[in-house]
């Protein structure tokens, strides 16, 4: 008899896992539900290119539209799945449509977290974290615009590197004294800063924003220390939550993610989950974690697919991530903690640079500005739980790897 594999969720995990799936052989039934018009799509470019209007939006796709009934995977665009019943396997969409399943793998990934102020509500307050948000946001951009950005993360400083090219007046306020600091060096987020500046984007840190004001449409920002800025529009960057609700009341386990094994299975033996959903253990870090990366989901939903159709291979690697702002590529690897030892090496002022983070003496991690060679050396060192020749590192004239 056929087997039916339901996916739920339409992000980057769900449209390898689907690809996956096919390349591993399976010929039985693929059901694929997104809450988005779209086939999976590549999220990067929408706080970039495609915000700059240098990117045709079918250029984000994962895959063509006719690559789904090419493959005869049954996508399901518009559809929100709203439960599953473990014991009969099954799930029900916002439809109202009911699906047996053999096996199912939750993507679900995260949802923008909202700023809980007056004036939240008003028009023009913008989130960014997919297509429909971008179409909106550069809708209403344009030179001379003045753009508000609430949060000074990756989407923040994207965002308003995009606008200050546009000719837009940008501010952008970040709640910490510094920005990018969940992921970033205090040197590297004190470079980043700079350079916004250094572009005219007004980079104000240690900001909490009290609320918007504005009659329909918001004109004006306030700030708890007593300072207002006007804007046209304003875009939220704060961070992200995973979508559990669906796994926690379908009675899976669940803490601060989808909680599932090496093989991106979950505590039910027909269900596996992939992505920024999920909180899974790491070998390699010797730990368990909930990662936001392209490449965790990329990752895990190869290895969903594949423990889905009988090829089980445990998930383990250094995670990374990046971001693009002006000419700068910032690339991450590995995750630092409070207490690592930092060392720069190259010289920002070359716009050419990277942190190197040791933890007892072993490299952990890197924060790689236009440093490719140190990224890739990176990726396998720390992967390898490698020491470091620490008096050397400093020294960018020798390679990463002969260190
Ligand atoms: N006011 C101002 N700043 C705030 C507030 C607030 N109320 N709350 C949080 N911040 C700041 C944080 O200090 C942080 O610098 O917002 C920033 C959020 O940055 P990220 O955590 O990087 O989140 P975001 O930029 O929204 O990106 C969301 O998208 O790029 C992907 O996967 C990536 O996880 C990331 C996600």
């Amino acid at each position: 008899m056929t087997e039916t594999f339901i996916v739920v969720g339409a992000g980057h995990a769900a449209g390898q896992a689907v690809a996956t799936m096919r390349s591993k052989g399976f010929e039985g039934r693929i059901v694929m539900f997104g809450d988005e018009p779209y086939v999976p799509y590549e999220r990067p470019p929408l706080s970039k290119a495609l915000l700059a209007g240098e990117l045709e939006l079918e250029r984000t796709y994962l895959k063509k539209e006719s690559w789904y009934p090419d493959k005869d995977i049954d996508f399901r665009p518009n559809t929100r799945v709203t439960a599953f019943d473990r014991k009969a396997r099954t799930v029900t969409t916002a439809k109202g449509e009911a699906l047996s399943y053999d096996k199912m793998l939750l993507a679900t990934g995260t949802r923008v977290r909202k700023l809980q102020v007056p004036g939240a509500a008003l028009d023009n307050v913008f989130y960014l974290r997919a297509i429909d948000d971008t179409l909106a946001i550069r809708k209403r951009m344009a030179g001379g615009s003045r753009v508000v950005i609430v949060g000074g993360g990756y989407i923040g400083l994207e965002v308003a590197a995009v606008a200050v090219k546009m000719g837009c007046h940008v501010t952008v306020l970040e709640g910490l004294e510094r920005v990018m600091s969940r992921v970033v060096a205090p040197e590297v987020s004190e470079f980043y800063a700079q350079v916004h500046r250094d572009a005219g984007v007004d980079i104000r840190t240690g900001m909490a924003v009290s609320g918007f004001e504005g009659g329909g449409a918001v004109e004006r920002v306030h700030c708890a220390d007593g300072s207002s800025y006007d804007a046209d529009l304003v875009v939220v960057g704060v961070g992200v939550i995973p979508n559990v609700e669906l796994a926690a009341e379908g009675d899976l386990a669940v803490d601060n993610g989808i909680v599932v094994d090496e093989f991106c299975q979950t505590s039910d033996r027909h269900i596996w989950a992939a992505g920024d959903c999920t909180n899974h253990p790491n070998s390699l870090l010797g730990s368990r974690l909930r990662l936001e990366s392209v490449q965790n989901a990329v990752d895990q939903g190869k290895t969903a697919a594949a423990a889905m159709c009988g090829d089980r291979k445990p998930y383990a690697e250094i995670p990374w991530f990046w971001s693009d702002q002006y000419d700068l590529k910032l690339q991450i690897v590995g995750l630092s903690e409070p207490g690592d030892e930092v060392i720069i090496r190259g010289n920002p002022d070359e716009r050419k640079f990277s942190a190197v983070y040791l933890r007892h003496g072993k490299f952990v991690a890197i924060n790689a500005v236009n440093m490719i060679k140190d990224f890739m050396a990176a990726k396998k060192m720390i992967a390898e739980h490698r020491a470091i020749d620490e008096d050397r590192v400093a020294d960018a004239g020798v390679a990463l790897k002969d260190l």
